[in-house]
């Protein structure tokens, strides 16, 4: 492990699907999994390959009732290459001896080598040296490469390279039973003596994707070899034998250049044609990978994260960030899509978006907000349908759906499979309506990071005075406790669905959710008043938006229901205090891992409802999305005291009754805990930091990233650690350095200038790019503020004092 390289020595078929997820390679717009290009998808391997928005909607009929799945489709594996000595079977890992096997990843340019050497049946030793990129620079070209050196024998080799349009979505086991087939054949065709190119489309939503590449073979010397071509088609696959003699010691060399478009893309009439095209005229390899290397050296300098102190942290982090970008960069602003929670590394959730968001734009907000803007406007397109659902639900505005895929729709599923039990079980997660506060809340997080005041008047504010009008609706007034109440929601708890034995979904009164409307009601006024007074007419005209509503979000935002309960504690739902204690010992003792208690418990028979047990932060999400002040201005308007102690005590509560069987309540609570026990945030942040490089779930990263907490470390560094936050016009500092972090730099930018930020020797220095468009920002510590213009460095003493500023 060095600072941007992850290496795996050996081939373990155990942990191959997780390495295969990490190490792969993607650029923004299509991401392939790690798998080797010699092996098709079996219990092992899974070659995969997404591309941001390319869904499709299949239906299974299970037990006679029709089930209705939209899925992110795996595409047309483009890795194949396969090794045949002396016209033999093709190599196969299972086949051969291993005498050496290394799998590295190279972060800072995110390349995968595998490097092997093996002897077959005959006894002949061969060592292959295989590379692969997805270019940052050239966002519709990939490149694989081969090196093959016979070590102990000459001979006749064959290396087939094929586009294969047989694959189907089969990566997770739980989804096995439904219908994993998405793609019809189109056809097949070459351009040329060298280029194979294939060309498919998705059943349903009749998108067309194609994929071409260029074979070419050459010599120890570097010269081109003349090598037989044997061209095989079918109507969904295509592949190009290359026959060729090899001489002991003497390395040869194969480039397959592939080309990738679908007719998403813009500037491509016939894909087929244009991948086929622009296989024909790609540079090689080795130019090539040098455009990739330079777009990231670029990347690096606006994201890196830089830990001296701590080895195993810094290459955490930097493979956070390298995998955080290949799903969200530059390239991801042209493209219509929200960002899968689970990457496009993959197919568990099947590749729809959550509310994960909010843990991921953050970091982007304050590097690539071109690209958290764009990732606005997939919600903004899909606005229409979100009024729809609400309309249909009988409730005004906009009501956005807990998982969503291509057209905006809900795509929760109704029935999902406990993998425990062998049960299909009911599903009542889409009523996690928060995931529309956390939509409002988004916005607006990106307007104070950009003042990107065009955006919020062309899109933003409209998306979020239809979600206060929703809230508005779903919300009603309790005469008797002359307080506003929103029922039958859930909150993040995802182990709450109902009340113990209540045929209805949804619990009442869901704190999280009723504080976050109250911010909200109050903010969607602040929004009218940024805009120009011509723009609130006509937006008030083009939603019909009267008085009595806007009169109505303020009376909300002083008079939302909260619930408490014991001494002071926020209570998760209405009636939570009434819920029964679990025996925690007990079930860590029989059951050793135990994130995921609905299952156990539902396998037991039993009812996580039943419970006072929580799957991830609810209540106190609210302590990391806001700042104590910020809290205690809510609450105040609201007419409830936040004593000293809630924040404590209710993190307390809820953390000895948390299974964190989801790994975003890690980020949360370390982010929360930063204030109170920095040790134990500490402790979370490293866990939420290994959660996916080593599995901490025991099989979940092999199905994707998990793309919420990878960029929430990154924020927790940025935000809890060194204490960034936006104060009006001011990118303020409220560092809680842990002693880990005493020494950290890291880039960002802030409203449009580039700035490095570096902590050491208890000093904090911000400095501005010298060059380009920038304009001064303002930064501060506390009471001490500073201009800065394009050049300017400041530099703030950290004392004890500032070390240990809260709120
Ligand atoms: C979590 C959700 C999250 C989803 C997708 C679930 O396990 O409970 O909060 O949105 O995963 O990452």
């Amino acid at each position: 492990m060095k600072g941007f390289l992850l290496t795996y020595e050996g081939f373990d078929p155990a942990t191959e699907g997780l390495r295969e997820a990490l190490t792969s390679t993607g650029n923004g717009y299509l991401c392939t999994r790690g798998a080797a290009e010699w092996e098709d998808a079996d219990r092992v391997h899974y070659p995969g390959t997404y591309v941001h928005g390319a869904y499709n909607r299949e239906t299974t009929i299970l037990g006679g009732l029709p089930v209705l799945n939209e899925d992110l489709v795996n595409l047309p594996n483009w890795l194949v290459l396969k090794l045949r000595i002396e016209g033999e079977a093709a190599i196969r890992l299972a086949d051969v001896e291993l005498l050496s096997y290394r799998h590295e990843y190279d972060i800072r340019h995110p390349t995968l080598v595998r490097e092997l050497r093996f002897r077959d049946h005959a006894g002949r030793e061969t060592t292959l040296r295989s590379r692969r990129f997805v270019s940052m620079a050239d966002v519709h070209h990939a490149g694989l490469e081969w090196t093959l050196t016979p070590e102990n024998w000459s001979g006749r080799v064959e290396i087939v390279s094929a586009l294969d349009g047989r694959v189907t979505n089969r990566g997770v086991a739980r989804y096995q039973q439904l219908e994993g087939r998405h793609l019809d054949p189109v056809s097949p065709r070459t351009f040329g003596s060298e280029v194979i190119a294939l060309k498919v489309q998705t059943r349903q939503s009749n998108l067309y994707v194609s994929e071409a590449a260029r074979n070419r073979v050459f010599d120890h010397t570097g010269a081109l070899m003349e090598v037989q071509r044997d061209l095989y088609q079918m109507e969904d696959y295509i592949q190009q034998a290359l026959g060729f003699d090899v001489h002991q010691g003497s390395p040869v060399r194969l480039e397959k250049m592939v080309t990738f478009f679908t007719s998403r893309d813009p500037a491509a009439s016939d894909t087929l044609e244009r991948a086929g095209t622009s296989a024909l005229r790609y540079v090689g390899f080795a130019e090539a990978l040098q455009r990739h290397v330079s777009a990231w050296d670029e990347l690096w300098r606006n994201c890196d994260i830089h830990v001296p102190n701590d080895d195993r942290v810094q290459l955490l982090l930097r493979t956070h960030i390298s995998h955080v970008t290949q799903v969200c960069s530059h390239h991801t602003a042209d493209l219509d899509t929200g960002v899968p929670a689970r990457g496009l590394n993959g197919e568990a959730y099947r590749g729809h978006v959550f509310w994960d968001e909010l843990y991921v734009y953050p970091f982007l907000n304050l590097r690539t907000p071109e690209v958290t803007r764009s990732l606005l406007m997939y919600r903004y397109r899909r606005l229409g349908e979100a009024q729809a659902m609400a309309k249909d639900a009988g409730y005004r505005g906009a009501m956005f759906p807990w998982q969503s895929g291509s057209d905006g729709r809900e795509e929760t599923q109704r029935l999902h499979l406990n993998p425990l039990s062998g049960r299909w079980e009911e599903d009542l997660s889409h009523n996690q309506r928060h995931v529309n506060a956390a939509i409002f809340y988004n916005i607006w997080n990106y307007v104070q990071a950009t003042r990107d005041l065009a955006f919020l008047s062309d899109y933003g504010a409209e998306m979020m005075l239809e979600i206060a009008r929703f809230w508005a609706s779903i919300a009603h007034f309790n005469p008797e406790r002359s307080r506003y109440e929103i029922h039958g929601v859930m909150g993040p708890d995802e182990f709450h669905e109902k009340y113990p034995g209540a045929s209805e979904g949804g619990l009442n009164n869901n704190a999280y959710t009723n504080v976050m409307v109250a911010w909200l009601c109050q903010v969607a006024q602040d929004v009218l008043a940024l805009l120009p007074s011509s723009r609130v007419e006509a937006l008030r005209r083009r939603l019909n938006l009267q008085d009595e509503e806007l009169d109505r979000w303020d009376d909300m935002s002083r008079r939302m229901f909260v619930p408490f309960h014991g001494d002071g504690v926020i209570s998760q739902f209405e009636g939570w205090e009434s819920l029964e204690e679990l025996d925690w010992d007990a079930y860590r003792a029989k059951y050793g891992n135990i994130q995921r208690l609905d299952r156990i418990l539902r396998a037991e028979g039993d009812d996580p409802n039943r419970y006072q047990l929580a799957k991830q932060a609810d209540a106190v999400m609210l302590f990391f999305l806001f700042s104590p002040d910020q809290l205690a201005r809510i609450f105040d308007r609201l007419g409830y005291e936040l004593g000293p102690d809630t924040a404590r005590k209710t993190i307390e509560y809820y953390d000895q009754r948390t299974s964190h069987g989801s790994t975003l309540s890690f980020v949360t609570y370390a982010g929360v805990l930063a204030a109170y026990d920095p040790a134990s945030s500490w402790e979370r942040f490293l866990v939420a930091l290994e959660s996916d490089v080593s599995d901490i779930q025991g099989g979940t990263t092999q199905e994707g990233i998990h793309m919420g907490v990878m960029s929430g470390t990154l924020d927790l560094v940025q935000r809890s650690y060194a204490g960034t936050h936006i104060q009006g016009d001011v990118l303020s500092f409220r560092p809680r350095l842990p002693p880990q972090l005493q020494r950290l730099r890291f880039a960002m930018q802030f409203r449009g200038t580039p700035i490095q930020v570096e902590f050491s020797d208890s000093s904090l220095t911000v400095s501005a790019h010298p060059e380009g468009a920038s304009r001064p920002i303002k930064v501060g510590v506390g009471e001490e503020l500073h201009e800065l213009c394009p050049g300017d460095a400041c530099r703030f003493a950290l004392d004890q004092e500032h070390d240990l500023v809260r709120g």
